[in-house]
């Protein structure tokens, strides 16, 4: 293979890289993953592992502790607390990745005439972790670092009752493309899942797979997304080195018409 000159060294392995797509080699970096105690983000955590990822799991009630089956080291943090996660980035740092797949529970649901302001304002508390996460963590994340964030498909499809959803969907999404230039050669991207079976729907049971099913059987792939499948697209953003400010959906077609 020819070596391309322009490629920066950012920990890209152009040895084993063929057709001159260079591959970033993720072994012995350091990640933090906020949410990385459930669905999505503990895939996040379980994959970045698999690839020698030096790994923590953050989220508001993870014990400082490492289970000897855990292959990720666990903190406690809420994103939503400044203070709380200035002291995170303090005392963990630095990092070359950070996930961001933390949902707070207060997301507001049903037909917009009907929907309080507070309701509709505290959904906003997602972007609010997201964005902390991002400018209380820069000075603690490499020169070379990469972020991945999550929005959600309504921020394409906005289905009834999700209207506060996707709105907070595309102003990540609008977040990641505002920012990108501006924490260049840091990357900021996002993966857009659809619906995905997680501990996100409290449902059990039955009323669960009723549930999965109702909402997915029109997509094209009729079914609910695993968190590994969204797992993986993160991975593809962190390895990618020439992505940045972009968006990529895992959602089985449910944004198409
Ligand atoms: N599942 C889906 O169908 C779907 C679809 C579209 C988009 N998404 C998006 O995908 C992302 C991950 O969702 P998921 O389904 O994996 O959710 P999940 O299984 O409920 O996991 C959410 C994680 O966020 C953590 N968390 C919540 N509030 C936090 C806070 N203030 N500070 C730190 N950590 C906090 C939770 O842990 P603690 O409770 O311990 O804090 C948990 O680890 C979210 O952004 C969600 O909106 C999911």
């Amino acid at each position: 293979m020819i070596p391309n000159p322009g490629l920066p060294d950012r920990g890209l392995d152009t040895n084993t890289a063929s057709f001159h797509i260079p591959i970033m080699n993720l072994t012995g970096m350091r990640a933090v993953v906020f949410g990385g105690t459930s669905g999505i983000g503990l895939a996040v955590v379980d994959q970045l592992a698999a690839e020698g990822v030096d790994v923590l799991a953050a989220s508001r009630t993870a014990t400082d502790r490492n289970k000897p089956e855990e292959q990720a080291s666990r903190h406690s943090v809420d994103v939503l607390d400044r203070e709380d996660l200035s002291k995170f980035y303090e005392d963990h740092g630095p990092f070359d990745i950070m996930v961001n797949t933390a949902v707070p529970s207060s997301r507001a649901q049903g037909p917009f005439a009907e929907m309080t302001l507070d309701g509709f304002q505290a959904t906003f508390d997602k972007l609010w972790g997201y964005v902390n996460s991002v400018r209380l963590g820069l000075t603690s994340l490499n020169t070379n670092a990469s972020i991945v964030l999550v929005s959600g498909f309504p921020a394409k499809k906005c289905l009834p009752g999700a209207s506060a959803i996707s709105t907070v969907g595309n102003a990540i999404e609008g977040f990641v493309r505002a920012i990108a230039p501006e924490i260049s050669p840091r990357r900021i991207n996002a993966v857009s899942p659809g619906i995905i079976d997680t501990p996100l729907f409290p449902q059990e049971g039955v009323a669960r797979e009723e549930f999965l099913q109702q909402t997915t059987e029109a997509h094209p792939v009729p079914r609910p997304g695993t968190s590994a499948e969204v797992a993986q697209a993160v991975l593809f953003l962190l390895k990618n080195d020439f992505t940045t400010g972009t968006v990529v959906d895992v959602d089985g077609g449910a944004t198409l018409p």
